[in-house]
Order: C-alpha cells, then structure tokens, then sequence
C-alpha cells in the first residue's frame, strides 16, 4: 500500500469529506456529514487531510483560536486505519497549530472510544476533565473525556 501524503484541505474537498465522514459514521446520516464538511469554510477552522494513492482517507478538523485549538473532527476511512494516518493527521496538526502560536491542543473523545483514546494517549495528550452525557444517542449517553496535549 502507498504511504498516506498529508495536505491542507479546502472548500473543494467538501464531497470527499462527506464520502469519509458517511462511510465512518453511516448510522449518523448525509445531512450530519453535509454540516461536518461545511465547517471547512470556518474562518477559524482548520483542515488537514490524509491521501493513499490520491484519495483522501482520512481528515482532521480543528478549531484554532490563539493559544489554543480544538479538535472537532478526525476520521480515518475503515480499510486503511492502524497505518498511521491518523497518527500523521495528528503530528501536522501540531506543526501547523506551532506555527500559529498555538501551544495547546483539547478534545472531546467518547469514553467508550477506546481506539481513540490509545491513540491520543500514544501521541501524548492527558485526561483533564470530563463532560457528563456529552455524546447523545436515541436511547442512551456517553460521557466524554477531555483530553489535552500541550507543546
Ligand atoms: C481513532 C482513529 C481516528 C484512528 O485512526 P488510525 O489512522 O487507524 O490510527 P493510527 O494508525 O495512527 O494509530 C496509532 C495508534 O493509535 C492506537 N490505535 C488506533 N486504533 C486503535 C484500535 N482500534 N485499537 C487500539 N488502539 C488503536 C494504537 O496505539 C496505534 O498504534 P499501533 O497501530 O502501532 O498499535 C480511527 O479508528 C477512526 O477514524 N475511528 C472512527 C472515528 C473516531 O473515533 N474518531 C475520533 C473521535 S474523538
């Protein structure tokens, strides 16, 4: 397999980011993957993707306000995770926030994401609090933790 390529990502990447983001999160429906690419014409928002042999793969989506930024979104598509994508996504992420005199990143990831959190946990960041029912299903919550990384 090719190794993923990393690139800002534009307005014109919004129907890849769909494509992703439905394919993550089938159950969460078009228009919830419409709204999720529209947050890339956010002044504030910044985009990273993450391409294997052209195709985007796997994005991450962060809110940058000086000092610090927000994750607000990071999917890697089902077939090419465990290859570093998002370990790659993440590692731009910080060089880009650096460059903006950012010097903290926060989250929310779902307490039941272990998947997740190992991997924000490997690429340095600490539970710092937590936010009770944050994640809203039909029939049930899931508590977030917050996490932080600093640099
Ligand atoms: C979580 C997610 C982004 C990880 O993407 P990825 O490209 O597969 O991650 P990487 O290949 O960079 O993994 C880096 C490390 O994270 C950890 N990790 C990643 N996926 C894991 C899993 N399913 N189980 C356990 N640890 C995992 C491992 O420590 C991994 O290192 P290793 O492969 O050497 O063991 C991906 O599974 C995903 O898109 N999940 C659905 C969306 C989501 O949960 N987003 C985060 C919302 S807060």
């Amino acid at each position: 397999m090719t190794h993923p390529v990393f690139s800002y990502m534009l307005g014109q990447h919004k129907a890849d980011m769909m494509r992703l983001y439905a394919e993550t999160y089938p159950e969460k429906g078009s228009k919830k993957a419409e709204l999720c690419a529209d947050l890339i014409d956010a002044p504030t928002i910044v985009g990273i993707g993450g391409y294997v042999g052209g195709r985007l793969a796997g994005f991450i989506l962060a809110q940058q306000v000086c000092p610090s930024s927000d994750i607000i979104e990071l999917v890697v598509s089902p077939p090419v995770r465990r290859i570093g994508i998002a370990t790659g996504l993440l590692n731009q992420l910080v060089a880009l926030s650096r460059r903006h005199n950012i010097s903290e990143l926060f989250l929310e990831v779902a307490e039941d994401n272990q998947a997740a959190q190992a991997l924000y946990q490997k690429r340095g960041f600490q539970n710092v609090g937590k936010r009770a029912g944050y994640y809203q299903h039909e029939d049930h919550s899931v508590d977030a933790i917050i996490m932080q990384k600093r640099f």
